[in-house]
């Protein structure tokens, strides 16, 4: 046995591990993901004294609602984010909210697989780019099922690489550079941070709580983890938690079309809102 597979893990436990996965959080791993889900748990098995999967698999199943499950969870799914990833979505974000500047409410916008933030600080920082839109009016609601992305969202510190390709004026608008022992990292200013709040949701979960209506969701890059009817049944959540003519973005790899009768392709990657009487 190699040093790096001291921790007995049998094709049996990944089946165990990969159905666990499933039950809770929606993801469904392919068998080419064995080893990754060695690697991200086998530090963790071993912490607790475990010399094999099986042992550590069988803590869980005797445990609902455990720390050790948060844990599991974390170190299972994948965070990567940007700022201003697929930009297009954007764009249109700009125009539809442009279209709605003089209405009596809040624009409310779910960033619902936020990872680390990137995304909603890119939808707070696009938003408030509008003269047009009354920023006491604005709200960005940015969840994950993930809380140790989510607590990195929060506190909005990032490495300055990451902030590399956004425009000087946004940089110094929103962005405060880290000195001394903070040099190379930046830190989001409060006067965007305070329009975003920050909860851990479970997109497979039932009930959702309810968290009212939303001008546009962001789901990108999550529902490619799901099986069909996972997403479908995302999908018809979805559209009961969008105003009329409300925007869903997905990942550039997702495409809903066959899925769901709610929504008509906009843009790329870009589904709007269709109403009862449109749908078949
Ligand atoms: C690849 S990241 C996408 C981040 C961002 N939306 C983007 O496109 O840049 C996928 C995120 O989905 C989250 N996720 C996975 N399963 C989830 C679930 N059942 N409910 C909510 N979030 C989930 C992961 O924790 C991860 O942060």
């Amino acid at each position: 046995m190699s040093a790096e597979r001291d921790i007995k893990f049998t094709a049996a436990d990944f089946r165990r591990l990969r159905q666990m996965l499933y039950q809770r959080v929606g993801i469904s791993l392919n068998d080419s993901k064995s080893h990754m889900a060695y690697s991200r748990l086998a530090k963790r098995v071993r912490q607790l004294g475990f010399r094999q999967f099986s042992d550590y698999l069988d803590l869980l199943d005797g445990s609902a609602e455990t720390e050790e499950w948060q844990h599991f969870v974390n170190a299972l799914t994948t965070n990567l984010t940007a700022f201003f990833r697929e930009p297009h979505h954007f764009d249109l974000l700009r125009l539809h909210a442009m279209e709605r500047a003089g209405q009596d409410r809040l624009y409310r916008v779910w960033s619902s697989a936020v990872s680390t933030g990137e995304e909603a600080y890119s939808i707070a920082m696009t938003l408030l780019s509008l003269p047009q839109l009354n920023r006491q009016r604005l709200e960005v609601v940015a969840s994950d099922i993930d809380t140790r992305v989510l607590s990195h969202a929060a506190d909005g510190v990032y490495d300055a690489e990451r902030t590399r390709t956004l425009d000087t004026a946004l940089l110094k608008r929103y962005f405060l550079r880290g000195v001394g022992r903070n040099a190379g990292k930046v830190r989001i200013r409060k006067e965007l941070r305070e329009h975003l709040s920050f909860y851990q949701f479970n997109l497979v979960a039932e009930p959702w709580p309810d968290m009212g209506r939303f001008d546009v969701i962001f789901c990108r890059n999550v529902l490619i983890y799901f099986d069909k009817p996972t997403q479908a049944a995302i999908l018809q959540r979805f559209a009961r938690c969008l105003q009329p003519d409300g925007l869903l973005f997905l990942g550039h790899s997702e495409n809903i079309m066959h899925l769901t009768d709610a929504f008509q392709s906009c843009g790329r990657t870009a589904y709007r809102l269709l109403g009862q009487d449109a749908r078949e």
